[in-house]
């Protein structure tokens, strides 16, 4: 402090911050050495007899042994859901259900220091991220589904909403207990029960969920969690469910919905975006710089509605790289647990993989890569953010999802060629549009094939606010009443063409 007193006031701002090391303590997280598939309200051994290891990414450390359930398991966990729907669960009152919805947002906040650490912990995000995006977005988003439960009559006048039965639902390992909240919560409030499937590299904060169920006394087998890789998965997809919903790449999502063609089984997908995230030359630079950041290098760019297209006007190109390289310099890769980590660790090594194999293929086709000097841990999963320049549209990085902290930079001149560039792409998730001017704004989002679009902000997350894609990002909606529609049957609706 004396020495920076001394310098007075001319003296040059420090062009780095120095930061101690602050992690977070990894106390508050009791975890078992070998879980068991939550069937029924208790935990039990997989028939299968199989286990697998799941791992902290930043170190490759072992954390727990976590059953592979097998189609055996999942038919029973299926029995387990189906019994819970017909003898009680879809004749509870709405207030009823609402009752444990609300419990278990009030647990999930009350409980949100554990379920951050052990997200930080299984899945290599910041627990910056985790403690103040994931944990308070999946309470909320139980709060929001908790309000419907009741409702439900009001939010589909007319068209009498019955719940389906069971859905099984299958997630990701980009935002474990955010999307196991977006899978459940809408589920039950409409009144369905349900089997869920974590992703094999991530299935702590699920297991740990099951605890927060038995807190909130939910009936058992009214939601099952059963553990494993893409085979249970697939296990899941062929039982005896009434409907699926799945996140994760556009690849098994095809693949499901070619097994589920001619049944009668619900499904909505959830998949990839190559998003476009879009800066006009009258936006305030320095605030779209920080959108641009947020907008590639959250959660290390493993996100699906990332934009990691940046489109920039012809007329900033220079002064916009040069901003968004310095402030490149000022990220702090490392330690998940650590407070000061803004880009943490590759959620597994097949993703790291898959991530180094597009960097490659960006520069052998010729586009020009920046890195910001930093050093990356010698053990566990990392890479480094990145920006690729000279990138033309046919490049694998302006096509291909890469699902890592990678940006690549295209130019455009008018707002048609924006538009034209912006969707040229398999995918339509989400866009971010950056300009002073709201007729702009409103211009391109009518012209723009992506079911989100940020204007002058990006990655803005609200229960209340449908969430999908077009063309390969998916069909169907998560988040608002929308959301409720996929978990619901309406008698008489045929009549009225719905
Ligand atoms: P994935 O689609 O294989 O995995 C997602 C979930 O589906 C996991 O729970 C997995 O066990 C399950 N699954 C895998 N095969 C299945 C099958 N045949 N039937 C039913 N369920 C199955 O995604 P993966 O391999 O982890 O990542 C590959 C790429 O997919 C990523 O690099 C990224 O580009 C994209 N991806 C997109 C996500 C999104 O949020 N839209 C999330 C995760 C991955
Ligand atoms: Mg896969």
């Amino acid at each position: 402090m004396a020495e920076l007193e001394q310098r007075g006031d001319r003296a040059p701002a420090p062009s780095a911050w120095e930061y101690e090391s602050a992690p977070e303590s990894r106390e508050i997280v009791k975890l078992e050495e070998r879980y068991g598939l939550f069937i029924g309200g208790e935990f039990v051994q997989p028939r299968s007899g199989e286990y697998y290891e799941t791992l902290d990414p930043s170190s490759e450390e072992t954390l727990a042994e976590i059953p592979q359930a097998a189609p055996e398991d999942v038919a029973i966990a299926v029995k387990a859901a189906r019994e819970a729907f017909t003898d009680g669960w879809s004749a509870a009152t709405p207030a009823e259900r609402a009752k444990y919805l609300f419990r278990i947002a009030r647990i999930l906040q009350e409980r949100s220091r554990e379920f951050a650490v052990l997200e930080s912990l299984n899945g290599g995000k910041p627990i910056r991220e985790s403690r103040d995006v994931d944990l308070p977005l999946a309470a909320a988003h139980f709060f929001y589904y908790a309000g419907w439960a009741d409702k439900l009559e009001y939010a589909f006048p007319h068209r009498q909403p019955k719940p389906l039965g069971v859905a099984g639902q299958i997630i990701p390992w980009n935002f474990p207990l955010l999307m196991l909240a977006w899978k459940i919560a809408p589920a039950l409030a409409a009144g369905n029960t349900v089997v869920l499937k974590p992703a094999e590299t991530t299935p702590l904060s699920a297991l740990l969920f099951c605890d927060v169920l038995r807190q909130a006394e939910l009936p058992p087998g009214v939601v099952n969690i059963v553990t494993g890789d893409g085979a249970t998965g697939a296990a899941l997809v062929k039982a005896e469910v009434d409907k699926i919903a799945f996140t994760g790449s556009t690849e098994v999502g095809k693949a499901i919905q070619r097994e589920l063609a001619g049944s009668c089984k619900k499904l909505t997908l959830e998949l990839g975006g190559k998003a476009a995230n879009i800066i006009f030359d009258d936006c305030a630079l320095d605030q779209a710089v920080e959108g641009i950041v947020n907008g590639i290098y959250f959660n290390q760019g493993h996100v699906c509605c990332a934009g990691s297209r940046l489109l920039v006007q012809e007329s900033i190109y220079e002064p916009l790289i040069e901003k968004l390289k310095r402030r490149l310099t000022t990220l702090r890769v490392g330690d998940p647990l650590d407070k000061n980590t803004d880009v943490g660790a590759i959620n597994s090594r097949q993703q790291l993989e898959k991530i180094e194999e597009l960097v490659a293929a960006g520069q052998e086709e010729g586009a020009e890569i920046y890195q910001p000097p930093c050093r990356l841990p010698e053990k566990g999963y990392w890479f480094a953010p990145t920006v690729f320049t000279n990138v033309a549209q046919s490049y694998r990085i302006a096509q291909e999802e890469i699902f890592g902290p990678v940006l690549s930079v295209l130019t455009f001149r008018t707002p048609d060629e924006a538009v034209e560039k912006a969707n040229n792409t398999p995918y339509g998730l989400s866009a971010g549009v950056w300009t002073e001017k709201g007729s702009r704004i409103l211009w391109m989002a009518q012209r723009l094939e992506a079911g989100v679009i940020w204007a002058n902000t990006y990655n803005r997350f609200d229960p209340a606010s449908p969430f999908g894609g077009y063309k390969e990002s998916g069909f169907g909606r998560e988040g608002g009443r929308h959301g409720l529609e996929p978990y619901l049957d309406f008698d008489g609706a045929e009549a009225f063409g719905g």
